[in-house]
């Protein structure tokens, strides 16, 4: 039994400086939890609304204040007093005070603030580590999720240089997390001594710490990111694997997709894709199609290896209607969880139950804006995650989850998902 004596919060920023919100749920016996919420930069279409106060003289109109307000008076107002005895009872409450089939009167960022300041306070009250209170709302055995690591970035996250957003590297063989992030820091400087070679400048960092050379097209990325394994002293393929984030929905428009210089149909996307596939050692692609193209989808789960992960980001959404349509209509085989995208931990549990029933792999992922919290490294391990994308290993901001997951493996005795 939790009764909540107050909840509050306050605008802090992320890790691009911009505004997003800290969370405080006080129990009625004294325990408390605290939660910051992330932000992201290539949002899909139906994302629960992150509510920004549009206010032209503040952060360019992002500012949070409304949001705040909202835990503020609202809310607190709304669960002040009363006791909930399990995350479900509180995120259906929320989800019911705001109304709105996407939170957008009370904000996703206000409500998700809460839900998880409201999931580390009672595993305070329980004396639990989060990952494991987490554990046991799943009812599942916990374990460390792979790392996928961002190497190089294009698109939205850094100056559109190239069409394709993300390039990851994986250590699929690793058997710990320390060893899965010494292999892939040692490709991430083989990375930096090459493209500082090639194009003989300090590196600028895209949004989540990956390297952002002045690469002339998406393949030249794929290909140096490849490179990188070997210079480095890696077996592609066997050592490390390359993950991409294509973003598709990010240069696709009227039924094009502009990839850097080609313009090309869907079909000819899918057969792009898969040309990389045969070229690189890529174990995974998200959004290779548009968010709406779901024939395209439905293609390339035809066209790739069923090994390869054909992962949802922004088609899925994090929403279980799109997982149901998405299993049912083979557009996929991986969801990409990011909590924020549906904005309680209760429905996000929900499509990682969707997703797993269909034998989906999951993929909990951070967002571009993140903060210094590290609750998610305790998410991807309590709901035992296939892989965990944080982003680069670059930035506090990213380090916070990775070196939770070292904490994790080194002093509580968890194990990675094999
Ligand atoms: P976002 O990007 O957080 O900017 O949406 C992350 C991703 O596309 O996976
Ligand atoms: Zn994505």
């Amino acid at each position: 039994m939790s009764e909540i004596k107050s909840v509050t919060a306050v605008e802090i920023l992320d890790s691009r400086g911009r505004p997003t919100l800290l969370a405080t749920c006080q129990l009625a016996d004294g325990s408390m939890g605290q939660a910051s919420v992330p932000s992201g930069a290539s949002t899909g279409a139906a994302e629960a609304l992150e509510l920004r106060d549009g206010d032209p003289q503040r952060h360019r109109g992002l500012g949070c204040l409304k949001a705040v307000a909202h835990i503020n008076r609202e809310i607190n107002h709304a669960v002040a007093g009363k006791t909930f005895d399990v995350q479900f009872e509180l995120d259906r409450a929320l989800i019911k005070l705001d109304g709105t089939v996407n939170k957008a009167r009370l904000g996703a960022n206000a409500i998700l603030g809460v839900s998880l300041a409201f999931c580390r306070a009672q595993a305070a009250q329980r004396q639990q580590p989060l990952y494991a209170h987490l554990s046991q709302i799943v009812n599942t055995q916990p374990f460390l999720p792979r790392p996928m690591i961002n190497l190089f970035s294009g698109g939205a996250h850094a100056g559109g240089q190239v069409a394709v957003q993300d390039v990851q590297i994986v250590a699929p063989a690793a058997q710990s997390i320390r060893r899965a992030l010494e292999v892939t820091a040692d490709v991430f400087r083989a990375a930096a001594d090459l493209t500082l070679d090639r194009y003989g400048m300090r590196l600028l960092t895209a949004d989540e710490g990956g390297l952002a050379p002045p690469f002339e097209s998406s393949d030249a990325m794929l290909l140096t990111a490849a490179e990188a394994i070997e210079t480095a002293g890696y077996r592609p393929g066997e050592d490390v694997a390359l993950t991409v984030d294509v973003a598709a929905s990010q240069f696709h428009a009227d039924g094009i997709y502009h990839l850097d210089d080609s313009e090309l149909d869907g079909a000819q996307m899918v057969d792009k894709i898969e040309s990389w596939t045969r070229r690189f050692p890529i174990i995974s692609v998200e959004d290779g199609l548009d968010e709406a193209d779901w024939a395209g989808w439905q293609l390339l789960y035809k066209r790739l290896d069923t090994r390869q992960l054909i992962l949802g980001d922004d088609l899925l959404c994090t929403n279980p209607s799109r997982i149901e349509r998405a299993i049912s209509s083979e557009a996929a085989n991986s969801l990409l969880l990011k909590v924020n995208q549906i904005g309680t931990l209760t429905e996000a549990l929900e499509a990682l139950r969707l997703a797993r029933k269909a034998r989906w792999k999951i993929v909990v992922s951070a967002r571009s804006g993140e903060t210094e919290d590290n609750w998610l490294a305790d998410l991807a391990t309590g709901w035992a995650g296939d892989f965990i994308k944080v982003g680069s290993i670059t930035q506090s901001e990213r380090l916070a989850k990775y070196n939770r997951l070292l904490y994790l493996e080194q002093m509580d005795g968890l194990r990675l998902r094999n």
